[in-house]
């Protein structure tokens, strides 16, 4: 796919593993889980899908035309698509946000590192609840454990980077999607069948309307964004992958629903523990850290599964920390291909560097808070809830006004209908409902 000249995707399967990859990865497996607890449950979930759906998926097409039509970098892609136009600003502000979110992500990469060697050596078993808990505190608040686990992570993200992705994670994506689903599937079975789960349930799924308000709606959204990677151009970098003559239409709608279920099933793994075990759904970034160890406790071999589940999990995540890199990389490689290898690293680097303060952030530096955040909560609000929706907005705007309609119409070759609800939503609906939810947020 990336490798050192600008190749194509060869397959549409291997576009749509990696764009699935790009957008399955600790938005539906970590955020979703805890950002549900933490915004009360099932009214979140309906207004995740819904942003998701209504919002994210249209935008995402609208990224997918944009890399494929350009054949370009984020940055490269206006400044070719709308030469002497100020677009491509947008591109530089999906540059540096990506960034951002990468530097945090590392943190969270080292965290899974961290559990992964701890399952390895079988420290994740055997222990009370309240064990989970402690192990996850204590973890979190050592600042050489997790800098050195942070700077592990970085160092396969850029590693995997500077050579191109284009031969493992391709091949890796085609039997780790499927086996992170079954995986999925048999910790939710086991979940629901503890004594207590169905208060977890009904958690995720019998609305408590008094949660439904714009704070929880922005949530939503940021978290649509997060989760589909839309609005800092990494669709359109990975897009620009992409040969002309691939449709982009099934793509977005296949990254959409499948993004949507693993972030119920992991909801599905998580709550009815929660409640049946005796935790509080409100935890924050720590939530499926605790929780995972306590249900593979309640599963013959769970001490041998959790190993592999992590490995998994460490997969998702790399699928995901890579695209965020590829952005920057591809902005700053352009077209001097042999340049590839030493600006994956300088850029790796300064992102890894960018990402300490959000590591330390839960132990020596619990203390400083920016506008009533940690530094890491601070990075990921900002990131998701104002940088994610300029950008998206940005991105749909361009396409709706800056694109004739036979030019979209021929690129996204959807029937008439599907073509003007798509239209409408990415010219009116989505720009309004995101500027709406943003000011309204801001000023309330
Ligand atoms: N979608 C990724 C996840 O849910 O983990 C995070 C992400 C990747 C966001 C790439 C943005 C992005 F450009």
């Amino acid at each position: 796919m990336v490798s050192s000249n600008r190749d194509q995707f060869t397959s549409k399967i291997g576009f749509i593993l990696a764009a699935a990859g790009s957008a399955i990865g600790l938005g539906a497996i970590w955020k979703f889980p805890y950002t549900v607890g933490t915004n009360g449950g099932s009214v979140f979930i309906l207004l995740f899908i819904l942003c998701t759906l209504l919002i994210g998926l249209p935008i995402l097409m609208s990224e997918f035309l944009i890399g494929r039509r350009s054949q370009a970098d984020a940055v490269s892609a206006f400044k070719k698509e709308a030469p002497g136009k100020p677009w491509f600003l947008a591109g530089w502000l999906g540059v540096i946000v990506s960034a951002l979110i990468l530097s945090f992500y590392g943190v969270v990469g080292g965290w899974i590192l961290s559990y992964l060697f701890r399952a390895v050596t079988f420290q994740l078993n055997g222990g009370s609840e309240e064990h989970y808990g402690e192990l996850f505190s204590s973890l979190i608040a050592n600042p050489w454990e997790v800098i050195f686990a942070q700077a592990m992570f970085m160092f396969i993200t850029i590693f995997i980077v500077q050579s191109g992705i284009k031969g493992g994670i391709e091949r890796a994506g085609k039997w780790m999607m499927p086996a992170l689903f079954i995986f999925f599937i048999l910790l939710a079975i086991r979940s629901l069948t503890l004594d207590g789960a169905m208060e977890g349930v009904k958690f995720m799924f019998v609305p408590d309307w008094s949660y439904l308000n714009m704070e929880t709606l922005l949530n939503a959204l940021g978290l649509a964004f997060f989760s589909l990677s839309v609005g800092v151009g990494a669709m359109i970098t990975y897009a620009s992958y992409l040969p002309k003559t691939e449709t982009i239409t099934s793509s977005a709608f296949n990254v959409a629903w499948m993004n949507i279920a693993i972030s119920i099933l992991a909801g599905l793994v998580i709550f009815p523990a929660v409640f049946a075990l005796g935790y509080s759904p409100a935890q924050g970034p720590g939530l499926v850290f605790i929780i995972l160890p306590a249900v593979f406790e309640q599963i013959p071999m769970g001490s041998v599964l959790i190993i592999i589940f992590f490995i998994l999990l460490l997969f998702a995540t790399l699928t995901s920390s890579i695209s965020l890199l590829e952005i920057t990389v591809s902005v700053f490689v352009k077209d001097n291909y042999e340049k590839r290898r030493s600006r994956a690293w300088i850029v790796g680097l300064v992102i890894f560097l960018a990402g300490i303060p959000s590591a330390l952030s839960f132990g020596v530096w619990s203390n400083i808070f920016i506008m009533d955040k940690s530094i890491f909560d601070f990075i990921d609000y900002i990131t998701a809830n104002v940088g994610m929706p300029i950008g998206a907005l940005a991105f749909s705007l361009f396409v709706a006004y800056y694109y004739k309609t036979n030019v979209t119409k021929a690129e996204l070759n959807l029937p008439n209908a599907g073509y003007w609800l798509w239209r409408t939503i990415v010219c009116v609906i989505a720009p309004i409902a995101i500027i709406t939810i943003s000011l309204y947020n801001l000023f309330a």
